[in-house]
């Protein structure tokens, strides 16, 4: 019997989607960003680091993704529409959440375990804003992971960006299709 909790419902939703005038309230924001850290983690380092753009700091976020561009990317690889959709997607979405992982040097926790981590509250936040009537979209273009972007953030060098989860309420009729592979491609059941 499929689960009640809406795992196969959630949908990536572009910025372009999301009803980007609409504000997600504090209070919600909060909820889902609580919803987040309570994923598992390896020695209880918690190692996620949520850094929350909303209102008129999205376009500091906007103008610093358009720079860090420029400065990470080779003049002969730089792509007009590329950079543009940068500040698309913070322009069209209310929240944008820059995330990262700590990983302490050489402490017990592995980078492996850290990231992965980070990820599980990533996946609560999503499932999280999707069962609250959010969409979201987890955008991870190289600017969004370079050690640029951490530094940008303020974040030393024991930190690793993971990109940038947008957050907003979906236009009216917006269900993007998706699907999966049959379940027994990526899954064997060993009996003995
Ligand atoms: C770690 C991670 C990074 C992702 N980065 C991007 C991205 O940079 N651009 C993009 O279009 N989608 C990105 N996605 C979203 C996937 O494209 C999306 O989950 C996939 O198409 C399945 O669609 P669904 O989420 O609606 O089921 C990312 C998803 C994950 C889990």
């Amino acid at each position: 019997m499929p689960s009640k909790f809406p795992y196969r419902t959630r949908r990536t939703i572009k910025p372009a989607q999301m009803e980007s005038a609409r504000p997600v309230s504090g209070e919600l924001l909060r909820e889902i960003l609580e919803d987040a850290h309570w994923a598992p983690t390896h020695g209880l380092t918690q190692p996620w680091r949520f850094h929350v753009f909303i209102a008129a700091a999205r376009d500091r976020l906007a103008d610093g993704l358009e720079s860090l561009y420029d400065e990470c990317t080779a003049p002969a690889d730089r792509k007009p529409d590329k950079r543009a959709k940068l500040r698309a997607n913070v322009r069209g979405a209310p929240v944008a959440i820059a995330v990262a992982a700590r990983i302490e040097p050489g402490g017990k926790i592995s980078e492996l375990d850290e990231i992965s981590a980070t990820a599980c509250a990533v996946q609560n936040l999503l499932l999280s804003a999707h069962q609250r009537g959010l969409g979201t979209f987890w955008s991870t273009p190289p600017v969004a992971c370079s050690r640029e972007f951490a530094v940008w953030l303020g974040l030393d060098a024991t930190h690793r960006c993971m990109g940038i989860v947008y957050l907003g309420y979906p236009q009216e009729g917006t269900r993007p299709a998706s699907s999966r592979l049959p379940l027994s491609e990526r899954t064997i059941f060993y009996t003995e």
